[in-house]
Formats: structure tokens, C-alpha cells, sequence
């Protein structure tokens, strides 16, 4: 494509983890339910399947590791830290990426070890990853503490940051929007929305540096389901930092600020990982309609954001929205009692 030619996108180091294109699918019957329902026209839906990246049952990670994965390689690391919750989809791909590029990986999972493992925390043990538990307060100390223990024992550690949302991680949904625009010829014109989950932030930069680059004129908009507002610089004002880097990374000459950057606050629910009526709805709603399963932290949220915000006329039959699903799918057996089935 031209528009990897005018940058150096195609020099980044990268590894090549994941099946890709992923796959585009109409959602129709989740459209005919909606608009039966509000006794409206419902936007036409689609969905972007990066719940099916591959890599230890896909998701988003997989686009941010395949450049992280090589960024460590390439500096000489032996292992690589990073961290999440304790049903971090991020830190599950790590573990996998991390053993397809040849390093060991030591996790930082916040919370307690339950009982008996479930959901991403059992695959990150069979994937033979380090678990390291501590409390939120904790997480930044004890990663610096491993990060030294490992030097002094000989090791080169690569640190990743949380949900790999930097301008390294970032490249990677660079990359995926490139990879959508190729693909628009099955809609014939773009989606008038993108909606996503937003949580560390680096998929969305991504998305927004790729849109400039690719000339994608619709509205992004992540639904947040991690930030509240703390005082600091805002959320928006973080992702066009990245932003700033991943161009450069990429040698696009181009800059952003946090008016690039839409984030929907709306459902932000009683907090993180908190599965409420909302996601409960969501993700059986599109199972019924759609045999396709989001998740009870990430994609359910920010499905049941688009479900709402159809039933509140944000989205119309003029809309073409697409939902970009970014996986999460094996956090819904940890997460079994709060399903309600
Ligand atoms: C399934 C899923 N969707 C979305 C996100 C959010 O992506 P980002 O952290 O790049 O904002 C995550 C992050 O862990 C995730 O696991």
C-alpha cells in the first residue's frame, strides 16, 4: 500500500504471530433484533474479527506483540516483565508471544492466587509464565525490584507496559487499520464508526495514527472500560503522546492532540472488571443472534456501549458501524458465576 512506501512502517522489526487479514462478517441478525426492538432502522453492523488474531486464542495483543516481541529480540533481552489483572488477556498473549520468540516471561498480576486457576490465569500458568502477585499500590515497585533481581541473576529484561500500549505495541494497530482500508471494497464505502473497547490505550492510538495515515474519515471511538479521570494529563492527552511516538517510530511525519482522540465515558459501569446487568445483556445477546461470544471485562462492555447507544438514537439506519472486536473470550470461564446462566 502507498501509504507504507511514504514511511518507514515497513522497516519496523516485527514477528509474525498472528493469521491475518482477520475476517469482516455483517451482523444482521443483531441488527434485525435492535431494530425490531426500537421499532427503528438499526445502523448496519459489522464486526472485525480480532478475537481471531490466533496466538493463544487471539485478541488485540497479538498486532502489539508481534512488534514489542521483535523491539526485544532485537535489544538482546533474555525475558521479558509485564503486567495486568489477574485475567489480563494481554498478559495470557505475552506469555504466548514470549515463547514464540524464544524468552522466558515473568507476570506482575495484581490480586491474590485464587484457589484453583480459571480463565486467562490457568492458560498463563500451562503457558509456563512466572506469576508474581501484588497490590495495586505495589505493581510499579515490584516491577522495577524483578526487573533488578533478573540483572543481578544475569538476565537482560525487556520491560512491556501494561496491555503493551506504547509506541512500540502501537505499530500494530498501525498496521490493522491498513489492513481494514484493504479490506473496505466488501462495504463499499467506510464505516461511519468505529467502536471499540479502550482500556490501556494503545489500540486506539494505533487506529487514530493509521486513520491520518490511511485517509479513514469516519469517527473512532473507544469505549472506555479501565480510566477514570484522576486529576493527571487526561487520557486523551496520554494517547496523542503515544501517538506522537508511534508516528515517529514509523517515520510519518504527522502530529496529534487530544482532540483526535474520542473516548465514550459513558460505561464505565461501578468499575473495572465489574460485570453488571449491562455486559450480562450484551454477551448474550450476541451469542443468541450472532453465535459470537465478547467478554465480561473488555468487548462485552463496550458491546453493550454500542447496544445502548442504538437504543438511544445515537446510532441510526444511517450509521455503518463497525465493532471491532478485540477478544477477551477466555476471561468468560474465570468469570462464570457473574454470567447469570
Ligand atoms: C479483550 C481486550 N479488548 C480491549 C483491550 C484494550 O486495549 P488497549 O489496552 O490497547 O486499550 C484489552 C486490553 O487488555 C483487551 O484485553
Amino acid at each position: 500500500m502507498k501509504t507504507s512506501e511514504a514511511t518507514k512502517l515497513n522497516d519496523v522489526p516485527r514477528m509474525k504471530f498472528a493469521d491475518l487479514p482477520t475476517a469482516i462478517e455483517r451482523m444482521d441478525k443483531l441488527r434485525e433484533a435492535l431494530s425490531e426492538e426500537t421499532g427503528k432502522p438499526a445502523p448496519e453492523l459489522w464486526v472485525k474479527r480480532d478475537d481471531q488474531t490466533g496466538l493463544a486464542f487471539g485478541g488485540n495483543k497479538t498486532r502489539k506483540l508481534e512488534y514489542l516481541m521483535a523491539d526485544a529480540v532485537e535489544k538482546g533481552a533474555s525475558c521479558v516483565i509485564t503486567a495486568g489483572a489477574a485475567q489480563s488477556n494481554h498478559c495470557r498473549q505475552a506469555a504466548a508471544a514470549a515463547i514464540k520468540a524464544g524468552l522466558k516471561c515473568h507476570l506482575v498480576l495484581v490480586g491474590q492466587p485464587p484457589e484453583k486457576s480459571n480463565g486467562n490465569l490457568l492458560l498463563d500458568e500451562m503457558l509456563g509464565s512466572r506469576v508474581h502477585w501484588c497490590a495495586r499500590e505495589n505493581r510499579a515497585a515490584l516491577m522495577e525490584k524483578l526487573e533488578n533481581d533478573l540483572r543481578d541473576a544475569g538476565e537482560e529484561p525487556y520491560l512491556i507496559p501494561v496491555g503493551g500500549s506504547n509506541e512500540v505495541g502501537s505499530v500494530g494497530y498501525v498496521v490493522a487499520m491498513q489492513e481494514l482500508m484493504d479490506q473496505l471494497g466488501v462495504f463499499g464505502e467506510q464505516p461511519s464508526h468505529i467502536v471499540f473497547t479502550t482500556g490501556s490505550g494503545g489500540t486506539q492510538v494505533g487506529m487514530v495514527v493509521g486513520a491520518k495515515l490511511c485517509g479513514y474519515e469516519g469517527k473512532i471511538v473507544g469505549v472506555n472500560v479501565a480510566r477514570g479521570i484522576d486529576g493527571g494529563p487526561s487520557f486523551e492527552e496520554q494517547m496523542a503522546e503515544i501517538a506522537d511516538k508511534t508516528a515517529d517510530r514509523i517515520g510519518y511525519d504527522a502530529t496529534f492532540n487530544a482532540e483526535d482522540f474520542i473516548v465514550n465515558q459513558n460505561y464505565l459501569g461501578v468499575g473495572y472488571g465489574i460485570v453488571t446487568d449491562a455486559e450480562r445483556e450484551a454477551i448474550a445477546l450476541l451469542a443468541k443472534t450472532e453465535g459470537l461470544f465478547v467478554c465480561p471485562v473488555y468487548t462485552g462492555r463496550s458491546m453493550a456501549g454500542l447496544i445502548d447507544m442504538v437504543r438511544k438514537g445515537e446510532l441510526t439506519g444511517d450509521d455503518k458501524v463497525l465493532f471491532w472486536h478485540t477478544g477477551g473470550g477466555p476471561a468468560l470461564f474465570a468469570y462464570r458465576d457473574d454470567l447469570g446462566v
